[in-house]
C-alpha cells in the first residue's frame, strides 16, 4: 500500500477536504487497493471533530462526501506514511519539529505540486469568508492531479 497523509493546522478545513478529493480521484483511477489516504492536524484544537461545515458543503457541491474525525499528527505517522503533504510552511516546520529519525515519509509542501508556483501556502480559510473555501477547493483539485501524476511516475504498480 502507498500511504498518503494530508496535514494542516486544525484538521477540519483544508486537509480533510484534500483527503476527500484525493479519495475520489483514487476511486476514479481504480487504485483503491493500491493507495490509502488520511489527514491530520498539527494542533490539538479540534480532536474528534467532524470537518468544518464549509468544507463539507464545498465537497458536497462537487459530489464528495467527507468522512473524517480530527486527529493530531504523530511521530509514528512519519514512519507509516509514504507521502506527507503539508498545507503551509508553518505546518511543514511543525512536522519537521517531530524530528523523526529515518522516517519513511517524503515531506512536501502541497503547492510544490502546482504549476507556476509563486505562493507557497494553501491559505488557511478558517477565519475568512466562504469564497476562501472555493479557492482552496480549486487549488487542492489542481495540486492533487499533479501529485497523482508524480506518484504514477514513481510507482511501478500505478503505471498502467
Ligand atoms: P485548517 O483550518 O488548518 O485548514 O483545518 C483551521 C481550523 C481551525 C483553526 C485554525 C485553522 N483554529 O484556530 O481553530
Amino acid at each position: 500500500m502507498i500511504k498518503v497523509l494530508f496535514v494542516c493546522l486544525g484538521n477540519i478545513c483544508r486537509s480533510p477536504l484534500a483527503e476527500g478529493i484525493f479519495k475520489e480521484e483514487i476511486k476514479k483511477r481504480g487504485w483503491q487497493h493500491l493507495v490509502e489516504v488520511d489527514s491530520a492536524g498539527t494542533s490539538t484544537y479540534h480532536l474528534g471533530e467532524d470537518p468544518d461545515p464549509r468544507s463539507i458543503e464545498i465537497a458536497a457541491a462537487n459530489k464528495i462526501t467527507l468522512k473524517h474525525k480530527g486527529r493530531q499528527i504523530t511521530l509514528n505517522d512519519l514512519h507509516e506514511f509514504d507521502y506527507v503533504l503539508a498545507m503551509d510552511q508553518e505546518n511543514f516546520r511543525d512536522i519537521q519539529r517531530l524530528k523523526a529519525k529515518n522516517q519513511r515519509a517524503s515531506l512536501f509542501l502541497m503547492r510544490e505540486f502546482e504549476n507556476d508556483v509563486t505562493e507557497k501556502d494553501v491559505p488557511d480559510p478558517y477565519f475568512g469568508g466562504d469564497n476562501g473555501f472555493q479557492r482552496v477547493y480549486e487549488m487542492l483539485d489542481r495540486t492533487i492531479q499533479n501529485l497523482l501524476a508524480h506518484m504514477a511516475q514513481e510507482h511501478e504498480e500505478l503505471k498502467k
